[in-house]
């Protein structure tokens, strides 16, 4: 194993401007590099507005760096990354289609008969917790039951690679921490690569193999990259109470708090 084909996400000096609307152009994300492995689970974590969402969709396909590259299992990202699965901050579910009819979709625009697709869309839901609410729509679903829904949506179709964007963010703690858990034992069993971006340190730490900290905009790039030696299984609720956990998080907070004080800082300037 090793090399690059072993490497799922590399950003290589990535960097992403947007044209204003008057004009001017807007450096959001200057040389950022960062590579995640096949089957490792990566956070990102940075101050509001400092490009997370924007790597997250460079890594996508759905952004073209300005330079720099992004390269998948060892070669270069043209068009949409077809390995990867991508779950939003928004719930992206179908109102208008049953949860099991959400999760069979992305099956069935690919070509698997309905009925096949049915039967895997049940199973995804019962991994989920959800077997017995197939029939529902999501209006007649919580917060959390719709992210589940959202997980098995992107997990039926096994993607390589999992992109989330503080998928879970809309959630009372405690809830999100169930989430995690459950993330983290489908992320056990069927070991792809993750990058997941969080405003929550804690949440960070506590799910992935390394937290990777950016600076605060414009020209944001990859400040800090921790490894977290935690043991897993991992259950999210124990994990935070331990002394590594502890030691850790002041480690990280200590950057990242600046950040996130300079980021705070330009947004009010950017109103004012
Ligand atoms: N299409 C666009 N046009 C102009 N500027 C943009 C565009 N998309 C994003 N930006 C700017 O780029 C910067 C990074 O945006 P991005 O959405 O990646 O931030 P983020 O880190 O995900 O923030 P948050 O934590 O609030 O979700 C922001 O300053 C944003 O205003
Ligand atoms: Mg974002």
């Amino acid at each position: 194993m090793g090399g690059e084909a072993s490497t799922a996400i590399a950003l290589r000096e990535a960097s992403v401007a947007f044209r204003l609307a008057d004009g001017r152009i807007y450096t959001a994300v200057e040389k950022a590099s960062l590579d995640v492995a096949d089957g490792e689970f990566v956070a990102i974590v940075g101050p509001t507005g400092c490009g997370k969402s924007t790597l997250l969709n460079v890594a996508a396909g759905l952004l073209r760096p300005v330079s720099g590259e992004a390269r998948i299992f060892g070669g270069p990202l043209a068009g949409l990354n077809a390995d990867a699965g991508y779950l939003f901050q928004a719930d992206a579910l179908f109102p208008w289609k049953t949860a099991i009819d959400n999760v069979a979709i992305g099956l069935e625009i690919s070509g698997t008969p309905r009925a096949e697709a049915l039967a895997r869309a049940q199973g995804w839901l019962d991994t989920v917790g959800l077997g017995a609410f197939a029939g529902r729509y999501p209006h007649m679903l919580s917060g959390g039951q719709r992210k589940r829904v959202g997980l098995a949506q992107v997990l039926i179709r096994d993607p390589k690679i999992l992109l989330m964007d503080e998928p879970f963010g809309p959630l009372d703690a405690q809830t999100r921490q169930i989430m995690g858990n459950l993330l983290l034992q489908l992320w056990s069993a069927h070991r792809k690569a993750v990058l997941f971006v969080t405003h929550d340190l804690e949440e960070a730490i506590a799910l992935a193999d390394r937290v990777v900290i950016m600076s605060a905009g414009p020209s944001a790039h990859i400040i800090g990259d921790w490894r977290v030696a935690l043991p897993r299984p991992r259950d999210i609720f124990e994990i935070r109470l331990t002394h590594e956990f502890h030691t850790l998080h002041r480690e990280i907070w200590g950057v990242l708090r600046d950040e996130v004080m300079k980021g705070y800082a330009q947004a009010g300037q950017a109103v004012a």
